[in-house]
C-alpha cells in the first residue's frame, strides 16, 4: 500500500492506494467558514487538529495497519506555505516512524493524472479550482500550460463575489443554486412571450436534443460583464470590480450569479477548445472544484460533442482536492523510482508549476 496526503490549501486528506492503483480509502476534512474567506494560519491549525483523526479513519476504511504502508506520497507543491508545512511535518513523522520513503507530488499534475482512472488516455485538462485556472496537456515529454488566468483563480474569484454577497466559504455551490433559481424564475416569467414554434426533437441523441431544447428555451437576459480572454489566457479581476459595483448599487444578486456563470464558463470553454484544436487531442478532462458545477459541465459537453471529442468528468470526490489522486500519482512515481529515502531532504515548493515538473514516470 502507498499512503497519499493532501494539504495544499483548505483540505487535509489521507488516502490508501493499493499497489495496483486502487484507491481503498480517500478521507478528508476541509476548512470552511460561515462568512468570510480563509486565513492560511487558521487553516494550518485546522489541519493539525484533524490530521490524526483523518489518518486513523483512512487506515480503518482501507482495513489495513500501518505496517503495510510501503511509501508515503504528499503534495509538496503548489499551495499555501503554512498548509504545505503542516502536511510535510505530518508526513515526515509517519515516514520516520515507519522507516519508509517519501514521494513529492505536484498537486496540479495529480489532478491531471487521476483522469486515467476514469478512462482518459491523453487529454487536455481544464483545471478550474480555487487557486488555479489552467489548461494543461502532456506534449513532447512535459506537462505544458496552454492557457491560464492572469490574475485570480476562477474558484477564488467566485468565492470573492460570494463574499461581496455575504455568503460563506466556499461560495461556488450557493452561487450555482442562485443562478439556477434565477434562470427558472425568468423562464417562468417569460413563458407567455414564447411564439408557438414547432418543437421538433428527432432521434434520441442526448446532446443534440439538449441543444434543441436550449434553442427554444428563453435565455434570460445577461448583465453585460467584461469577457476577457487574451490569447490563451484569461482575466477575472475586471469582472470582479464590475460585480462589486453592481452589488453596491443593489443589482439582483441572483441575476449577477447567473450572468457571471454564463460569461466566466464561456471563457473557460473557449480556451479549452483552442487547446484541443492546437494539440489535435480528442479528449477533454475536467479537474478542480469548479468542475462540480453542472452548468460548466454542460457547456463542456456541448463543445466536445461539436468537436467530436470525449469528455471525462471524474467523480466529485476526485475533482476537488483529495488525497486519493496524490496517492495515485505517488504510486506511479514510486514505481518509477522517483522518491526520497531521506525524509530530511524533502521540502515544500509553494510555487512549483506543472511545467516545472520533470516527468520521469511515463
Ligand atoms: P487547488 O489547490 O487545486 O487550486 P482548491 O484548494 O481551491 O484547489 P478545490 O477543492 O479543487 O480546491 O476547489 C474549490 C473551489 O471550487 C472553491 O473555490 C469552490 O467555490 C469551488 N466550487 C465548488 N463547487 C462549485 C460549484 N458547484 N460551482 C462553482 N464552483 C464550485
Ligand atoms: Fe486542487
Amino acid at each position: 500500500m502507498i499512503l497519499g496526503v493532501e494539504s495544499t490549501a483548505h483540505t487535509f486528506g489521507v488516502a490508501v492506494v493499493s499497489m495496483d492503483g486502487e484507491i481503498l480509502s480517500n478521507v478528508k476534512d476541509s476548512y470552511t467558514t460561515e462568512g468570510g474567506g480563509m486565513i492560511p494560519l487558521e487553516v494550518r491549525r485546522h489541519h493539525a487538529r484533524v490530521a490524526p483523526k483523518v489518518y486513523t479513519e483512512a487506515l480503518s476504511v482501507a482495513g489495513i495497519s500501518e505496517s503495510e504502508i510501503e511509501a508515503v506520497a504528499f503534495s509538496n507543491a503548489p499551495g499555501l506555505a503554512p498548509c504545505l508545512l503542516e502536511g510535510m511535518e505530518f508526513v515526515k513523522k509517519v515516514a520516520g516512524r515507519l522507516g519508509i520513503p517519501v514521494v513529492c507530488v505536484n498537486h496540479c499534475v495529480a489532478h491531471l493524472e487521476i483522469g486515467e482512472s476514469v478512462g482518459a488516455g491523453d487529454p487536455v485538462m481544464l483545471y478550474a479550482s480555487g487557486a488555479n485556472t489552467q489548461v494543461i496537456a502532456y506534449e513532447a515529454g512535459k506537462y505544458r500550460v496552454f492557457g491560464e488566468t492572469l490574475d485570480l483563480g476562477v474558484g477564488n474569484f467566485i468565492d470573492t463575489v460570494g463574499r461581496f454577497m455575504g455568503l460563506g466559504f466556499p461560495a461556488g455551490p450557493r452561487i450555482q443554486q442562485m443562478a439556477a433559481e434565477f434562470e427558472k424564475s425568468e423562464i417562468r416569467n417569460q413563458k407567455s412571450d414564447l411564439l408557438d414554434l414547432p418543437y421538433s426533437v428527432k432521434g434520441m441523441d442526448a446532446t443534440s436534443s439538449r441543444r434543441q431544447v436550449s434553442g427554444v428555451r428563453c435565455q434570460p437576459e445577461l448583465i453585460d460583464l467584461p469577457y476577457s480572454v487574451k490569447g490563451m489566457d484569461m482575466s477575472f479581476s475586471g469582472m470582479q470590480t464590475k460585480i462589486r459595483n453592481l452589488i453596491e448599487k443593489g443589482e439582483d444578486k441572483k441575476k449577477i450569479a447567473y450572468s457571471m456563470q454564463e460569461v466566466v464558463f464561456a471563457m473557460l470553454v473557449e480556451v479549452a477548445e483552442r487547446a484541443l484544436a492546437h494539440t489535435g487531442k480528442k479528449e477533454l478532462l475536467l479537474g478542480g472544484g469548479v468542475a462540480c458545477n453542472s452548468r460548466l459541465v454542460e457547456m463542456c459537453r456541448i463543445m466536445c460533442s461539436e468537436r467530436d471529442c470525449k469528455l471525462f468528468v471524474p467523480s466529485r470526490e476526485l475533482l476537488v482536492d483529495n488525497a486519493g489522486m496524490i496517492g495515485y500519482l505517488g504510486l506511479k512515481m514510486f514505481r518509477a523510482g522517483v522518491f526520497e529515502k531521506d525524509s530530511g531532504k524533502v521540502d515544500i515548493a509553494p510555487r512549483e508549476r506543472a511545467d516545472d515538473v520533470e516527468v520521469l514516470w511515463r
